[in-house]
């Protein structure tokens, strides 16, 4: 089976209502990104950090997979799927994607702020007082701006084997992230599903599609496996 590699951000997101970022003028839900995801911003302001990511939770809770998340899983029949994705939401997971590797942490789970070890699923308002069972405040399990990007090497590891990699609904601004898809072998078919096409790298091999993911890639997984067969 050859293998597939998708790389996703928040549009494909977009149509289950969870708002991507740099659609509304530099501010994320009215906020500065360093006031609410930045290590300084924690330091200055717990609670206004925990107040975002509380709503944010809610709004991801809330949602449902659409096409496009649901259509990646039936590519799962034909080919070996691995989603990497920049999403800190868990659509891919609830769609039914096995392979999801999230490079900038999970809104689902809340870590010690003294350390990377002690991480717990968490479903409910985090709020100032609540611990790990060291007595460290927990924090969201989000990477913020300024850290490093753990999963970073596996996600290289995966896309250097890619046949095929398709990207879906990211500005392509965020490093590591954005550097990614240039770690596919030159031989590899990129897809580019994005109704902005100034999103779109200049690569070899590339097929873009200016379309929403929820209607682009169910398009584009039924073209992939009518090939496949
Ligand atoms: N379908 C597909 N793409 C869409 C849709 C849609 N329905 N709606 C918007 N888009 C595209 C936009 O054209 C844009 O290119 O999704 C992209 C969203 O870009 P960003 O908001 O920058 O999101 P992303 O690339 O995931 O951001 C990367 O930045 O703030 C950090 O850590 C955060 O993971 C995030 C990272």
């Amino acid at each position: 089976m050859k293998n597939i590699v998708v790389l996703t951000g928040a549009g494909i997101s977009a149509e289950s209502g969870i708002n991507t970022f740099r659609d509304s003028g530099g501010l994320w839900e009215g906020h500065r990104v360093e006031d609410v995801a930045s290590p300084e911003g924690w330091h200055r302001n717990k609670q206004l950090v925990l107040d975002f990511y509380n709503l944010r939770r809610a709004d991801v809770l809330k949602a449902q997979p659409n096409a496009a998340h649901i259509a990646l899983v039936e590519l799962a029949q034909y080919f070996n799927v691995d989603v990497i994705t920049q999403n800190v939401d868990d659509l891919h997971e609830r769609a039914g994607s096995k392979n999801v590797l999230h490079l900038h942490g999970e809104i689902l789970k809340v870590r010690s702020q003294a350390g990377k070890q002690q991480v717990y699923e968490w479903r409910k308002d985090l709020n100032i007082g609540d611990t790990c069972e060291l007595g460290s405040q927990l924090r969201p399990h989000i990477v913020w701006f300024g850290e490093a990007v753990p999963e970073i090497a596996n996600a290289i590891r995966i896309v250097r084997k890619a046949d095929i990699c398709i990207v879906i609904g990211t500005s392509m601004v965020v490093y590591p992230a954005a550097g990614l898809i240039h770690e596919a072998p030159r031989t590899a078919s990129i897809y580019f599903v994005n109704p902005d096409v100034n999103a779109v790298p200049q690569m070899p091999n590339l097929h873009v599609m200016a379309e929403k993911a929820a209607s682009g890639v169910p398009m584009l997984v039924n073209q992939l496996i009518q090939d496949q067969c």
